[in-house]
């Protein structure tokens, strides 16, 4: 089950909102909508669902109804039609009481402008939320001291809030907000009101700290590299309307639109595409104890390249076999490809590693990099021509016109 499941959700604001909805599911756009009934379309037909423990980003412009969406996750904003299950729940089926509950056990919400009380001490702000469920003093403070030391705000328990830098009372509102255990995390610009290096800072911790508490965290940014530092996956939000919801590496490798798109312009790819993503899967492997020289060269032949990774049969990657060395092999009527097998010459690189990164590695230009596990198991190969094609931002048929006239 998921941890948060959005089904056909509509959020409208106005006084004639059925009337909105109906148009709105007729295709009629949001700005048509508003001139007719006066209504603003603030999430359209929204559907998906976020995963235990994942740190969940929804990313857009300015309106294009990033807090409405998440403010219908604790009905702090009351959905129009469709239905938001939190562990299999419907918090739009909820009491009061009940919705309560919701909010003070199950989700937490850090605000961009921290939401602290100035002149209450930095422990008693962060006890706020088990005072108001009722926990008494000593236990609540105990619970705010543990939480503080956590987010490194030991020895700051005891000043006012309003004393404390930006960056500090950041940490102090995510200090409050984990005091209650809650499940689910709603950070909504948490860290856009702070400076950039502090900024940067709290983000490392938060990946830290989740990778302790592994909360499910929902995290609203502008700030796309700050989405793909962040998120699992990451869902692009234009005009009430998730137009794309993929990994990192998905957005940027395929973005859904041109507004996807105008968003990952402006990155350094090849810092975040990496060798899992530029590699060729079909590599055409061949197993060192039974495969033999015929083999090698019918496969060569059929794939239109002069060399073949070898592996075992467990998998894990021995070497490269080039097709001069196979056809003399052949010759010699011996099969044992061992013989005329490169093993040393090419360091093997983790999936994970940059398109940046690869580039020097390319000792041998004519034999690709193997993408191997951490079992030393064959992922992909690496070849040189993509990687250049993804670090220099040039097509792949251009490089190959390039190489072939004598150049790279
Ligand atoms: N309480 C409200 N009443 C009426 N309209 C609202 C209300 N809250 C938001 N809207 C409208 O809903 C749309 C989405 O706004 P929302 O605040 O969710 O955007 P956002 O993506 O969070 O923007 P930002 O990045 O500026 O915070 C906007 O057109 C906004 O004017
Ligand atoms: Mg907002």
């Amino acid at each position: 089950m998921s941890k948060i499941e959005v089904k056909d959700l509509y959020l409208i604001f106005g006084s004639k909102r059925k009337q909105a909805l109906e148009l709105v599911k007729k295709g009629v756009s949001k700005d048509d909508v508003l001139k007719k009934t006066k209504c603003t379309v603030a999430v359209k037909n929204a559907n998906f669902s976020i995963e235990q423990g994942e740190i969940f980003v929804v990313m857009g412009l300015s309106g294009s109804g990033k807090s409405s969406l998440i403010r219908c996750f604790n009905r702090l904003n009351n959905p129009t039609s469709g239905s938001i299950l939190v562990n299999g729940h419907d918090v739009l089926k909820m009491s009061e009481e009940e919705l309560r509950q919701l909010r003070r056990t199950e989700l937490s919400m850090v605000f961009q402008h921290f939401g602290l009380l100035p002149h209450r001490s930095v422990v008693a702000n962060t006890a706020f939320g088990l005072e108001i469920q009722g926990v008494p003093e000593s236990e609540s403070h105990e619970k705010a001291r543990e939480m503080l030391k956590t987010v490194g705000l030991e020895g700051y328990e005891d000043m006012m809030t309003g004393e404390l830098s930006g960056g500090m009372q950041q940490r102090v509102g995510l200090a409050r907000a984990l005091t209650t255990n809650p499940e689910v995390l709603l950070m909504d610009e948490a860290f856009s009101a702070l400076d950039p290096l502090i900024r940067t800072n709290m983000q490392d911790e938060l990946i830290e700290l989740q990778r302790k508490l592994k909360k499910t965290i929902v995290f609203i940014t502008h700030d796309l590299d700050e989405a793909l530092k962040l998120g699992d996956r990451i869902a692009i939000l234009k005009d009430g309307e998730i137009v794309q919801i993929g990994t990192p590496e998905e957005i940027l490798v395929k973005p859904a639109d041109d507004y996807v798109r105008a968003f990952v312009e402006n990155v350094d790819r090849s810092m975040i595409v990496t060798a899992s993503s530029l590699m060729f899967k079909n590599t055409g492997k061949l197993i060192l104890e039974k495969d033999g020289p015929s083999l090698a060269l019918r496969r060569m032949r059929e794939m239109g390249v002069n060399r073949l990774p070898v592996v075992d049969r467990e998998n894990v990657f021995l070497g490269f076999v080039r097709d001069n060395d196979v056809v003399e092999l052949k010759k010699k009527d011996d099969r044992d490809l061992n013989k005329i097998l490169i093993s040393d010459v090419m360091p093997k690189v983790a999936p994970d590693t940059p398109a940046a990164d690869l580039l020097p590695l390319f000792i041998d230009k004519q034999l690709p990099l193997p993408v191997v596990d951490d079992d030393g198991k064959l992922l992909g190969v690496a070849v040189h021509s993509s990687v250049i094609a993804e670090v220099t931002g040039r097509d792949r048929e251009e490089i190959i016109e390039i190489k072939n006239s004598g150049g790279i």
